[in-house]
């Protein structure tokens, strides 16, 4: 849990949610009853809906339903004219039989959880006659419904009268011919977003595509991976925005996108194009936004992106530019958002910001350094600023301090020791979020108020006791400082009682003292991190309050006592390390059903392995190494870490004490570990461990097992690190060992196996180190050769054993991200909020996170 951790890997993005909330829901506006038909129809589709959450209830046969949510009708005919349901939580199927409601000019049904479509007959017909003159919905909104899958839009060609579609985040991975009848659509369309559809093809080799009147086109987020495409610049004489962000883009930006002369904003964000940053761009004159951020240009910034006086946004950074930045970019009056990164470097003066008025976003996140007087008063007030990586240090520049609206602040890397104390927690204080993390700032927090929402001060050298926070303090990093002295001022000061604190790191420094009973104050944590610090004492039982966890970390701590909490009524932990303290009594069993990971190793913790643990459908890594833990190994605890099972993963990273060696692991989310090493275990290893063939690391060692190892091992494909050293266990070494490809750590000393290492394997390869102590077995790489008797002669292992395991990690490897991974791994709910969050970091995900698992919640409730 060094500085950052798990919030790296947060890229839950919900804000769409909280940002939509305030929208709203247009109700009705009229004393004139509704129309019959209309009222029908909109009957008939509410019967194919699943409303959970009875956002619907208004919907009833004998209400007007001009009044009913979502619905609007023209005031003068009592006609339904609009229907928006976006974010109601709604599920099941969307009956586009809606669509015979005449007057119909307007349809929201995105960000809701609708998994089927069907369409009334006369749209159903794979005949296009376009102009049926079917419809008169000018607006149609599908978005975000992911669970829904169209493998056949032709229907739309013959909604002649529709200007805006929006099908973003509908998988339309089966509908090659996307282009084709997009194209096919009537000319008055003139926005398209088919973002995050999972579209393939890009048809690059299309020459044309006539669109007509497209103004908007948004492809971002699929997996386009050709060059961009010819037609893309003659694709309709009024195009103006173009995103084609978040996708694997090749080559270089063509010269013919000069065609596009009423081009306002290029996003090419996050794609793999390369060549320099052409300075032809200078010549697009009505360029107001253009983003080429995340990809491979090389060579310099070209200074004619200074003639371009309409820009507003201008985004280069994350780039392999080098060179210095032409400061005729000081003329860019218009210029809101400025992002510049990579590998520029050079000093930047006050003539780089000279006529930058309107600048409300600076973020420059390169080896810059700045010759800027004292005393310079900025023409600008900025929103947000980054200055990560740069050469700001080694003191905090006084020119910010005139900034009056920051609502974001990033110093982050960027050499910084001293501050002015006085001056600046009084500064930051008004500030939002701010970001000092990684540099290496020597101050005494002891008398310092926090008051911003998001706090990074990691990996610093602060000093003195934790500092107070106020009640608006949500994210709290102090991780790897230099901090001391007792926590429970902090926990238990009056103040803390209405706090709305959500994530605190205090770990890696030097606290003292114990761990107070004060939990009561801080129900809404989600993130716990105190480990790495010289706390002593128990636990104290208020933590069995903190209903909101989802990871705590405790670990190298000096902590003791019989741990006997009950944690399973904290249904969303997921991760708890106990590990390296002193407590003993038997084994925790009251652990949540939600628990994933679970580490307890070297304390002195007894008695037996629990079966209660079989009661953990979802853990993925248990470490109980180095205890005194007693008794054999309840075979069922295993058949729940079998890999068939769905687990809604979150990133981790905990250490992984892998071939000796302590490693920072960082868990891809597939593959899972079980450490039982260094106990008083006993008895055979039931045969089913040998079954989980999703399990990537096995440690026994250093117990008194008995028996042999099943032949079955030879199904754990994923296997890449097996110690079994130092127990009681014979028999011959499985030949179907040949057949775990990933080994790469295999140590089988001081057991009793007998009989030859199976040749020509891959057991050859490993040292004679991971097989000595054993006086019966022979063979290479041991020095001792086989006599006649230690042959046997076997039958060879046929490919039968082998097919029985194979394809068995498949369905795991797909379940597994099912729900939580799109949303992690997922492009474009990155890219959506991109404008949003951008640069502004991790710590935001988590935020997002935090909204999620609210969202998440009432979709399950809605069930
Ligand atoms: C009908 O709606 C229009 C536009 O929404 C509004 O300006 C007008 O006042 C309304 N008329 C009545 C009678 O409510
Ligand atoms: C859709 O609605 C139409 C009438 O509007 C109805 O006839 C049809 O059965 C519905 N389809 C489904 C699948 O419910
Ligand atoms: C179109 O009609 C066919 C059969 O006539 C049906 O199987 C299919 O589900 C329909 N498609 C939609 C999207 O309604
Ligand atoms: C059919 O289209 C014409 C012209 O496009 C339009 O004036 C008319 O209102 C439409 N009729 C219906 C029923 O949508
Ligand atoms: C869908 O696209 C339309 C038109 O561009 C836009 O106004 C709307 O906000 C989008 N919907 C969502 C959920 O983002
Ligand atoms: C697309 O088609 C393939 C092959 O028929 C199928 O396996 C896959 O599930 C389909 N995808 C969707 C989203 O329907
Ligand atoms: C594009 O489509 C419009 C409307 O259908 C038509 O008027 C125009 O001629 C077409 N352009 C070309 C080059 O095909
Ligand atoms: C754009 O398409 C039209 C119609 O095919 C063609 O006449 C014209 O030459 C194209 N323009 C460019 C620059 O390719
Ligand atoms: C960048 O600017 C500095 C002076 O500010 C100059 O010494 C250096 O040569 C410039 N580098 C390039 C590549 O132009
Ligand atoms: C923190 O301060 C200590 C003692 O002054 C010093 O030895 C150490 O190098 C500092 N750490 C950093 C990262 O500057
Ligand atoms: C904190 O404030 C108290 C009271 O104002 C003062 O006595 C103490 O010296 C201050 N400590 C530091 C480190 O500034």
């Amino acid at each position: 849990m060094v500085c950052f951790t798990i919030s790296q890997f947060f890229v839950l993005l919900l804000l769409l949610f909280a940002m939509t909330l305030h929208k709203g829901i247009c109700g009705a506006n009229t004393k004139l009853s509704c129309n019959g038909k209309d009222r029908s129809a909109l009957l008939l589709f509410k019967h194919g809906v699943k409303d959970g959450l009875h956002k619907l209830s208004s919907w009833s046969n004998g209400e007007d339903c001009c009044a009913w949510k979502g619905v609007q009708c023209d005031n003068m005919t009592g006609r339904v004219t609009r229907l928006d349901l976006n974010q109601q939580y709604l599920e099941g199927e969307i009956n586009l039989s809606l669509l015979q409601i005449e007057f119909l000019t307007y349809l929201d049904l995105s960000l809701n959880g609708f998994t089927g479509l069907t369409l009334p007959p006369i749209l159903n017909q794979s005949l296009v006659t376009p102009s049926n003159n079917l419809s008169n919905l000018v607006y149609l909104d599908l978005s975000f419904n992911e669970d829904l899958h169209l493998d056949n839009l032709q229907w739309l060609s013959q909604l002649s009268s529709l200007k805006c579609l929006n099908l973003s985040e509908i998988n339309l991975e089966n509908e090659t011919n996307w282009l084709q009848t997009m194209a096919m659509m009537h000319p008055s369309l003139l926005e398209l977003r088919l973002a995050s559809c999972h579209l393939v093809d890009m048809s690059p080799l299309v020459k044309f595509v006539n669109f007509t009147s497209l103004v908007t086109l948004d492809l971002s987020g699929n997996y386009f991976d050709s060059e961009l495409p010819y037609w893309l610049f003659n694709i309709s004489s009024d195009i103006s925005h173009i995103d084609l962000s978040f996708n694997n883009l090749q080559g270089q930006v063509p010269k013919s996108l000069l065609n596009l002369r009423n081009l306002k904003s290029l996003r090419l964000v996050n794609n793999e194009l390369i060549g320099p940053i052409p300075a032809w761009l200078g010549e697009h004159e009505h360029l107001q936004t253009l983003a080429l951020s995340e990809n491979l240009f090389n060579g310099s910034f070209p200074s004619s992106l200074g003639n371009l006086s309409s820009l507003i946004e201008l985004a280069v950074s994350s780039n392999f530019l080098s060179g210095n930045v032409t400061s005729t970019i000081g003329q860019l009056f218009n210029l809101r958002a400025l992002f510049i990164g990579g590998s520029l470097s050079g000093v930047l003066s006050v003539k780089h910001f000279s006529k930058l008025f309107n600048l409300e976003s600076l973020v420059l996140n390169s080896a810059f350094s700045f010759d800027i007087d004292p005393q310079w008063i900025p023409p600008f007030q900025l929103h947000e600023i980054s200055l990560r990586n740069t050469n700001l240090g080694p003191t905090f520049p006084q020119w910010i301090y005139t900034q009056r609206t920051l609502e974001v602040l990033d110093t982050s890397y960027s050499g910084l020791s001293s501050i002015d104390a006085d001056k600046f927690w009084s500064f930051v204080a008004k500030i939002r979020v701010i970001n000092l993390s990684f540099n290496a700032i020597r101050a005494d927090l002891s008398n310092v108020t926090l008051n911003s929402e998001n706090v990074i001060l990691a990996c610093n050298n602060f000093t003195g006791s934790l500092p107070r926070i106020s009640t608006n303090v949500f994210f709290l990093n102090l991780a790897n400082n230099s901090l001391s002295g007792p926590i429970s001022p902090f926990l238990c000061h009056k103040l803390s009682r209405e706090n709305t604190l959500g994530y605190l790191d205090v770990s890696y420094n030097f606290f003292t003292g114990v761990i107070p009973n004060c939990w009561e104050n801080w129900r809404g944590l989600t993130f716990l991190y105190i480990d790495n610090n010289k706390l002593g004492g128990e636990i104290p039982p208020s933590i069995g309050l903190l209903d909101e966890i989802v990871e705590m970390d405790f670990h190298k701590n000096n902590l003791s006592g019989k741990f006997s909490l009950d944690l399973s009524n904290l249904k969303s932990l997921v991760f708890i390390n106990l590990g390296e303290n002193n407590f003993s009594g038997v084994v925790p069993k009251k652990m949540p059903e939600s628990m994933q990971v679970m580490i307890l190793r070297s304390n002195k913790f007894s008695g037996n392995i629990p079966t209660q643990l079989c009661s953990l459908p979802s853990l993925i890594h248990l470490d109980l190494s180095q205890n005194k833990i007693s008794g054999s190994i309840p075979p069922c605890v295993f058949t729940l870490m079998d890999g068939a099972r769905k687990v809604r993963h979150f990133r981790f990273s905990f250490d992984l004490f892998w071939k000796g060696r302590e490693l920072e692991y960082q868990d891809t989310g597939l593959l899972r570990n079980l450490d039982l090493s260094t106990n008083n275990l006993s008895g055979e290893i039931p045969v089913e461990i040998f079954g989980l063939t999703q399990l990537q690391f096995l440690n026994l060692s250093r117990n008194h097992f008995m028996g042999k190892i099943s032949r079955k091992i030879g199904g754990m494909k994923n296997l890449e690190s097996l110690d079994l050293s130092n127990n009681h266990l014979s028999g011959e070494i499985p030949e179907t060992f040949s057949n775990l490809f990933f080994l790469s750590f295999l140590n089988l000393s001081y057991n009793d196996f007998t009989g030859q290492i199976p040749l020509g394997t891959q057991l050859q390869s490993f040292d004679a180190w991971s097989y000595v102590g054993n006086p019966k077995l022979c063979g290479l790489p041991l020095p001792k050769n086989c006599s006649k008797q230690n042959i046997h002669d076997k039958p060879k292992q046929g490919g039968a054993n082998e097919s029985l395991f194979l394809g068995m990690g498949v369905g795991f490897v797909v379940g597994l991200w099912g729900v939580w991974g799109s949303l992690f791994l997922n492009k474009a709910w990155r890219h959506k909020y991109y404008r949003i969050v951008g640069h502004v970091e991790d710590w935001l995900y988590v935020f997002i996170a935090l909204k999620f698992k609210k969202f998440a919640e009432l979709r399950a409730s809605s069930r």
